[in-house]
């Protein structure tokens, strides 16, 4: 029943801009998806992913800019947009008073399913979402992650081309959060475009093809998630040094500073031999670092990297 439009881009934005009062959230952003793959949309809190994604799912406006979903305009084709796609929030919006059957039986009969079929489609998807057990019982009594997955489950009734996960994992347990990875990966292979948006590098890793990072309202960055990596280094070596000689010797090499403490990192891969000759050479005589730390790099550091805010 899915219609495939022309075109080889699940989603194609040009110049996206949107604005709240004087607050400018995206200045400008291009983001061209390819179908059937899964691009990351990662950023920290703030950096517009809600609102990119509000903008693709036609929920709301860009100031400027295009964006075409499914091959379709997503201002002048809205409807047709809507019939295509799935988008599951941020915050998981079930409703309280449906046992979990019953939401994604009526999902299925919104999108056009024969009771029959919306029946077996639910059970399914109960299924496979571990609701199973939980599946006659209201909403209301189901923790956090079980509610998570209910929304998830609802936005795949339809079989959606292109689908929308703002934050899918957050507030999951492991488990769960494996199982949706799975899932996603077995959309992909259906042929579904997937953009989901997290705060989780780990995720972005396993799961994209591409990796887009959003900052001051900018793609500032965008490959797979081995070109990104090996942008930045996998671990910081924090180095406390005895004097501020030492200190602005090292600050040209570092990619943190933190001037107070005298203390600052460098990139390192984090092997015992690489730190071993990095404290060898940059202290040869054993006077000027005090102390050292070794912290893997958080997405904090790639943010800083990618972004060179922190030089
Ligand atoms: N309806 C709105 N009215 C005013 N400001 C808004 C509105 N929606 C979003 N903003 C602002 O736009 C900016 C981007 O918000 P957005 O929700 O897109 O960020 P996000 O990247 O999804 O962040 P998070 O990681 O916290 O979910 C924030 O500063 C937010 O306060
Ligand atoms: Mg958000």
């Amino acid at each position: 029943m899915t219609t495939h439009a022309s075109g080889d881009l699940g989603i194609h934005a040009a110049g996206l801009t949107k604005s709240y009062g004087d607050l400018r959230v995206l200045d400008g952003i291009d983001l061209a998806v390819p179908r059937g793959s899964v691009l990351a949309l990662l950023g920290p809190n703030g950096a517009g992913k809600t609102t990119t994604v509000r903008i693709l799912a036609t929920l709301t406006a860009a100031d400027s800019g295009t964006a075409r979903v499914a091959g379709l305009d997503t201002v002048t084709e809205r409807s047709r947009v809507r019939r295509l796609i799935a988008l599951t929030g941020q915050f998981a919006a079930v409703d309280e008073l449906r046992t979990g059957t019953e939401t994604l039986h009526m999902m299925g009969r919104l999108a056009g399913l024969s009771p029959r079929a919306a029946r077996a489609r639910a059970d399914e998807l109960l299924a496979r979402f571990g609701l199973t057990e939980a599946a006659g019982r209201t909403a209301k009594t189901y923790s956090g992650g079980m509610r998570r997955r209910l929304d998830l489950a609802a936005s795949l009734v339809s079989r959606p081309e292109v689908l929308f996960l703002d934050e899918p994992t957050t507030g999951l347990d492991p488990r769960s959060r494996q199982d949706l990875w799975e899932l996603v990966r077995e959309l992909r292979t259906d042929g579904t475009t997937v953009l989901l948006t997290t705060q989780y590098l780990e995720e972005a890793d396993r799961l994209a093809d591409r990796v887009a990072v959003l900052a001051d309202g900018r793609i500032a960055a965008e490959g797979t998630p081995a070109e990104l990596k090996s942008r930045v280094a996998g671990h910081r070596l924090d180095l406390t040094l005895t004097t501020g000689a030492a200190y602005e010797a090292l600050a040209p090499r570092a990619v943190h500073l933190a001037p107070d403490e005298l203390t600052l990192g460098l990139p390192t891969d984090g092997t015992a031999a690489h730190v071993r000759a990095l404290l060898d050479e940059l202290d040869p005589d054993r006077t000027d670092i005090e102390r050292f730390t070794l912290r893997s790099a958080t997405l904090d550091d790639v943010f800083l990297a990618l972004t060179g805010a922190d030089r």
